[in-house]
This record gives structure tokens, sequence and C-alpha cells, in this order.
């Protein structure tokens, strides 16, 4: 048999080198490297159920069937959409996100909803009791024989069973109980993370089941499990939100099986997470009366238009050096829109503090925001409130201009649909015919904004 190699081991993005050294040459992380054995390939392909697979022939690519691959509806219209219309046979999908913030209650949503299809689904829960599991999908619906519970961590256990039982789709929560005897390291450890999602996935591969697979990601992103294992799955999901927020997101950071742009926005209650079909509705819908700082941006989340509101806060720094503070919003974006406020506009700043907020905890990145921004911070430091069925929708470039944003009818019609009057555009390039109702003002300079605004 093969002698077991050594290797090191970065924890935070799984670079391999066949010595210690003290920084990653890769992410460039300090003191975490650690060694791990690495099984010859003759044993791992033995353990994950590699060796069993047919193997690959080289053909004419033009000789290649392009049959669209029959997709398993995951019973939840966000998923289903995020997905690119359900999961495909023997798609491995990897759900990340921060703890507490929903992954469990997603999947065992979804779990029972494919389970009341009449399929068989089984749930590896690797955290929770099967009686906590229980308890939880009390809350969340029907509950069919068909969804079975595997309260386990040893893959080889979870292997058997998966044989055995030939589920229709598998939920394995979290990776980073996953435990593989056979290899070094405690659960959680880059190698027993991609080891044991490798025999997994290897699995779903050859079976064409259907796995999702849920991995925590620490606010400091130091759990690196996920980070190992994004090249690895075919989908990476993330599911992110502010826990003190209802709202949730769903996005894919990859998907071979379909678009990274779309989004699936939910939100938390008593029963479980439910899809939020008007999205702009219900972050408008919280605004209170027209109040100075306030200010609303036609953004664009992957093809959805969505109205957010911004708020900013501009007051007198209490230290030297002032604070700049972005919830849900880059904060170099930020830094880089108050110079151009100072450069172009000859707002001073400099000396005060200034926080930027977007309204229901979501997390939105797209450059059109820049002019809600903008219009949002010179309300503030004016204390003059801005029309509250006023709109903006443009991105603010390094000189001071009002760029062009992508789908500009899109979002049109999205504002006009929640009873905007005016929205503020870039002056520069033909903007599309405006819906009725809507007046459309182009800025050409963020020197003009002021004036048009107040
Ligand atoms: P959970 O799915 O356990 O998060 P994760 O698996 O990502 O760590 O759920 C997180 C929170 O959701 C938990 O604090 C309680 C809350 N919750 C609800 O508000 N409603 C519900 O119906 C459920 C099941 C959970
Ligand atoms: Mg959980």
């Amino acid at each position: 048999m093969a002698k077991t190699k050594k290797r090191f081991v970065c924890s935070e993005c799984g670079h391999a080198y066949p010595q210690w050294v003290g920084q990653c040459n890769n992410c460039k992380a300090w003191n975490t490297l650690s060694e791990e054995s690495v099984a010859p390939v003759s044993q791992r392909a033995a353990r994950t159920g590699l060796a069993q697979l047919r193997t690959p022939q080289v053909r004419p690519l033009v000789d290649v069937s392009v049959s669209e691959l029959p997709r398993l509806d995951m019973g939840d219209k966000e998923l289903n959409r995020v997905l690119g219309g359900g999961s495909v046979p023997g798609g491995v999908v990897l759900l990340g996100g921060e703890p507490g913030i929903g992954k469990s209650t997603l999947m065992l949503q979804v779990a029972l909803a494919v389970g009341n299809t009449g399929a068989k689904v089984l749930y590896v829960s690797g955290e929770e009791s099967a009686e906590q599991v229980r308890m939880r999908a009390n809350r969340l619906g029907n509950i069919a024989p068909g969804v079975l519970i595997f309260p386990q961590t040893q893959v080889p256990a979870v292997l058997d069973a998966l044989r055995s039982e030939q589920p229709a789709l598998v939920v394995v929560d979290s990776v980073q109980t996953l435990d593989l005897p056979d290899q070094d390291g405690v659960p959680g450890s880059v190698g027993q993370i991609r080891e044991s999602s490798a025999a997994l996935t290897a699995w779903a591969k050859s079976t064409g089941v259907p796995l999702f697979m849920v991995g925590h990601i620490t606010k400091e992103g130091s759990l690196a499990g996920p980070k190992v294992l994004e090249h690895m799955v075919d989908v990476v999901l993330q599911f992110e939100g502010d826990r003190n927020h209802a709202y949730r997101m769903l996005r894919a950071a990859k998907n071979r099986f379909g678009t990274t742009a779309e989004l699936g926005i939910y939100e938390m209650a008593g029963d479980g997470l439910s899809a939020v079909d008007h999205p702009s509705e219900v972050l408008l819908g919280e605004r209170g009366d027209a109040s100075s700082g306030s200010a609303v941006a036609v953004s664009l989340q992957g093809v959805r238009p969505l109205l957010v509101e911004i708020q900013a806060l501009v007051s007198t720094a209490v230290y030297g050096t002032p604070q700049r503070s972005g919830t849900g919003f880059d904060l170099r974006r930020l830094n880089m829109l108050l110079a151009v406020l100072e450069k172009r506009c000859g707002f001073k700043l400099a000396q005060f503090d200034v926080f930027l907020n977007l309204a229901g905890g979501l997390k939105i990145q797209d450059p059109a925001n820049d002019l809600a921004v903008v219009a949002a911070i010179l309300s503030s430091s004016l204390d003059l409130p801005l029309d509250n069925r006023t709109c903006f929708a443009g991105e603010v470039g390094l000189n001071g201009e009002i760029r062009p944003v992508a789908r500009l009818e899109q979002r049109m019609a999205e504002a006009s649909r929640l009873g905007m009057e005016r929205m503020l555009i870039s002056g520069h390039g033909k903007p599309p015919k405006s819906p009725k109702g809507l007046k459309v003002v182009p800025v050409k300079r963020v020197n003009e904004v002021q004036r048009v605004i107040f």
C-alpha cells in the first residue's frame, strides 16, 4: 500500500504546502497552517466510492446530447428561482451563512415541502437532535412520513443510510459536524470538511440525487470550511441578512446550472420563512413621515428592481477622527462618495461623522444606489427633508459625473408602480420613455443634485 504523505493546509483558504510556513502565500493569513496526512489516491477513491463511477470517454462535443436536465421542484418559489428552476439531478448545493441566520429553518422547510410531494427526503442533522428538529418542524408545517431524520455525524454511517434508504433529496446540516474516521483532524477542520464533503458529493454524483449541505461562516470568516468547499460544489448559496431584522436574502455566489443574478427574499416569522413577493412595498412601508436624511434608491437585485430607503446621519464629530459607518453599504464606496461631495460640490464633511444605513437590514450592492446616498447625505447635513415621492437611480463617478445605470426601464416601472412621482437619473445617454405619472429628472453632475432636490 502506498505510504501516507503529510502536508500543511491553510485553514482560511485551503491552500496546501509541502512544509510549514508562517504566512499563507495564497490568502496572506498568518498562523493558519495545520498539518494533515493525505491518503493515497487509490485509498481515497475507494473510500468515497469514486472508483465505482463509470469512466468518462473522449468524444466529439457535438455528439453530446443536450436534453434539458429534469429539475427537482424544491417546493420553495424563491429557492427554485435562485437555483435556476429547481435542483438538477446530482446537483450539490452549499448553503452558507452566519450562525442563527436561518439555514436549518430553510433546509427543513424545503425537506418538508419536498416530502409533501410524496418523495423521500433524508435530513442528516449533526447539530440538533431528532427531537429538536421535530420541534422545529412542528412549527413549519405538515410532516409527511417520507421525511426521514438521521442525527449522525459519521460519514460512513451517513453513506450507509443513503444506500439503504435511497432518498430523492439529501440535506446535511452541517458540513462542520461531519467526521470521517480515517481522516486527520477534528470535525470542522479543513481536511475533515473537504474529505467528508467529497465522499458525499461523489455519492450524489453517482446516484443523481441532489445534495444540500449547510455550512457556517462566521462574521470574521474564520471558519474556512465553506471556502474550501466552494470549488467542489455546483452551487454556492449565501443566506444573509441582519438577525435583528426579519428579512433574509438568498443569492447564488456560484451556480453551474443557472444565473447568479437571481435573488430570493424571505421574511422570518414564528412559523418559519415565507417568500416576500413585493419587497419594495415592505421596505418602503416601514418609512416614517418625511424627515431629513432619508432618500429612496431604485435598486436592482439580480433582475428584480427593489426600492430601498437609504438613511444618512451627518453629525458633528465627537472625536478628532470623524467616524464613517455603513450598514448594508460598502464603506469604501461611502468614503469615495464623501470625497466626491467634498471635491466637486465643496461640501466640507471632514468635521462630521457620517452614518449610513440601508433600511430593512439588507445588504445591497448596486452602483445605482450612489445617487440616493448622495441625496441622503445632503439632506441630513442641510437638515432638509426630501420629498417622499422622489426616488434616485444613478452611479456617481470620481469626477462627480452621474452615470447611467443598467435596466433603467425596469427601475422606472417599479418606481411608478410604487407611486413615485419624480425620479432623478443620469443626464448622460438617452433615457427610455418614462411611465405615466413619473417625471424623470436627468442630472449630469453631482453638484446639480442639491439644486434639483431642494
Ligand atoms: P436556524 O435555522 O437555526 O439558523 P441557522 O441554522 O442558520 O443557525 O434559525 C435561526 C433563528 O430563526 C432562530 O434564532 C430562531 C428563528 N426562527 C424563527 O424566528 N421562526 C421559526 O419558525 C424558526 C424555525 C426559527
Ligand atoms: Mg442550524
